[in-house]
């Protein structure tokens, strides 16, 4: 295993999607809360940080337990870290010392640098520089501006660099930490999605025992390669809830419970849809209605789980970026919406919560549900938000609107996949817009719905463009959509990227 340590860079969760690409297992954890027991890890990477080494309240951990005993790499502020508090100085730089630069000069016979030539392009982003090393430091390689942007301490496997080898542009950043971990460290690249599979049965096996769980199956990815590993741990132990809020796409319902049963889930099916729409009747408010459907989903979840006997876990399908997230230097940011992956159900369910995905980012889980041999269309899916199409019915819901949107919504996404679009396309839905507008119909005048349509490119939603779609994908898809739900009269495409508009319109 190897550790991150992280002093709060916003390039720390990179470091660890390229040392899992190398199938390397590793763990983050911030720099002030270092694990209990850290003999097993076999190498240990110190992140950047938006501090100067400089400043009062720098992060300054205790490193005894690593240094000399742990091969070590210190990138960025970690590289300025050890330089400054090893003998050596770091001051303000007098040059810019950000984006694309080119290593001029690297020492010969360095196994840190096989197979990178000078020449290679390097990623920096710092304000302060090293200015001297210290006294045991051996300078190992330069670029025209940063003198030391590499260097290591004589007589111990430590390493540091100036540069951010986990950006993209670090076009041998992924050369460089693999000589690191593997040629100098020695770390073994066994971190493969079918021993992830077969270490986390065990693993969920000896956890949980001869104990029942619950698991809440949303259709979508995550909570779906949850069930089916932890079935394979622990069979029928696993119940899994399996609700229908009335606010998911047509069918999907009975597609996906007859999907779940077909993989052998353990799967209750239960038809809320009366409970949700009856809460949620006259209210028009956005975050009131993801209020509601939160509290309403909590209700009958825990129904449903009470009249399973003995329950003593509740399985949840929890992602490696959601644990960072909860567990960052800085604390939660303020801005991430509350949703009730973190933390776990309220407290009165009073139940263990094992999360066997907790370390994967969502790649990886698409990889491991491969693994399990879940069927590839289940794991492309498009995420699809929690409250459903109720944040897609702008204003107040009605089963009515619910039935319009399913309907327009359904001949959108069979018609992306007819065309072969659905999987060049992140997510995509229709929206119902709060306004009628005029149309003609014969000799008559109609007031009717608008409706968007809505197609994003992104990689994790926290950034988006629209997709451009062809002319003749969206004029088939306006006609038939006019033609077919009675209703609507008018489709529009929405052409916003986000920032700063959003993906969801409410
Ligand atoms: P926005 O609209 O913030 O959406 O650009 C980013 C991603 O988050 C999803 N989303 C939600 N998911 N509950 C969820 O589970 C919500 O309340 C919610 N709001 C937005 C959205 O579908 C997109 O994938």
């Amino acid at each position: 295993d190897v550790l991150i340590l992280d002093f709060g860079s916003q390039y720390t969760q990179l470091i660890a999607r390229r040392v899992r690409e190398l199938n390397i297992y590793c763990e983050i954890h911030p720099f002030n809360n270092l694990p209990d027991d850290i003999s097993h890890y076999k190498a240990v990477i110190l992140s950047g940080s938006p501090y100067s080494v400089r400043a009062e309240d720098a992060p300054h951990p205790d490193l005894s337990e690593i240094r000399g005993r742990v091969p070590l790499l210190g990138v960025c502020y970690g590289a300025q870290y050890l330089a400054h508090f090893g003998g050596g100085s770091v001051e303000p730089s007098e040059t810019r010392e950000y984006g694309r630069a080119n290593l001029s000069h690297i020492a010969g016979g360095e196994p840190f640098f096989e197979g990178v030539s000078v020449g290679s392009q390097v990623w920096m982003s710092h304000s302060d520089t090293i200015k001297r090393l210290p006294d045991n430091a051996v300078k190992m390689a330069s670029t025209a501006d940063v003198e030391h942007a590499a260097y290591r301490i004589e007589g111990e496997h430590t390493y540091a660099i100036q540069f951010h080898p986990e950006v993209y542009h670090s076009t041998d950043g992924k050369k460089i930490l693999e000589n690191f971990l593997v040629k100098i460290a020695g770390v073994s690249q066994s971190w493969t999605p079918d021993n992830f599979v077969d270490m986390t049965v065990d693993v969920l096996r000896e956890q949980v025992g001869d104990d029942k769980v619950v698991l809440a199956l949303s259709g979508g990815v995550d909570s779906t390669v949850a069930a089916v590993l932890l079935h394979r741990a622990i069979g029928e132990n696993l119940h899994c809830i399996f609700v229908n809020n009335g606010l998911l796409r047509k069918n999907e319902f009975e597609t996906v419970l007859k999907r779940y049963e077909g993989m052998e889930l353990n799967v209750k099916g239960v038809d809320a849809s009366g409970r949700f729409l009856g809460a949620l009747a006259g209210v028009s408010d956005p975050e009131e209605k993801r209020k509601i459907i939160g509290r309403t989903f909590i209700e009958v979840f825990d129904d449903e789980a009470h009249k399973i006997k003995d329950v003593k876990w509740l399985g949840q399908g929890t992602i490696y970026p959601d644990v960072i997230e909860s567990v960052s230097v800085n604390g939660p940011s303020a801005t991430i919406k509350s949703h009730h992956n973190v933390g776990g159900l309220p407290d009165f369910m009073k139940l263990k919560v094992v999360e066997p995905l907790r370390m994967l980012f969502k790649d990886e889980v698409r990889r491991v549900g491969a693994s399990l041999d879940i069927d590839p269309a289940q794991l492309g899916r498009h995420p699809f938000p929690g409250p459903g199409l109720a944040i897609r019915i702008l204003g107040d819901i009605t089963p009515e609107k619910v039935r319009i949107l399913q309907e327009v919504d359904d001949i959108f996404i069979s018609g992306l996949k007819s065309w072969g679009l659905y999987d060049r396309v992140w997510q995509a839905g229709a929206i119902l817009l709060p306004v009628d507008s005029v149309g003609v119909m014969g000799d008559e005048r109609t007031y009717e719905k608008c409706v968007a349509l809505r197609a994003v490119e992104s990689t994790d939603g926290m950034t988006a463009d629209w997709v451009n779609l062809p002319y003749d994908f969206l004029q088939k898809t306006s006609n038939d959509i006019i033609n077919r739900v009675k209703g609507v009269n008018r489709v529009v495409y929405d052409i916003s990227s986000k920032p700063p508009a959003t993906i969801e319109w409410e």
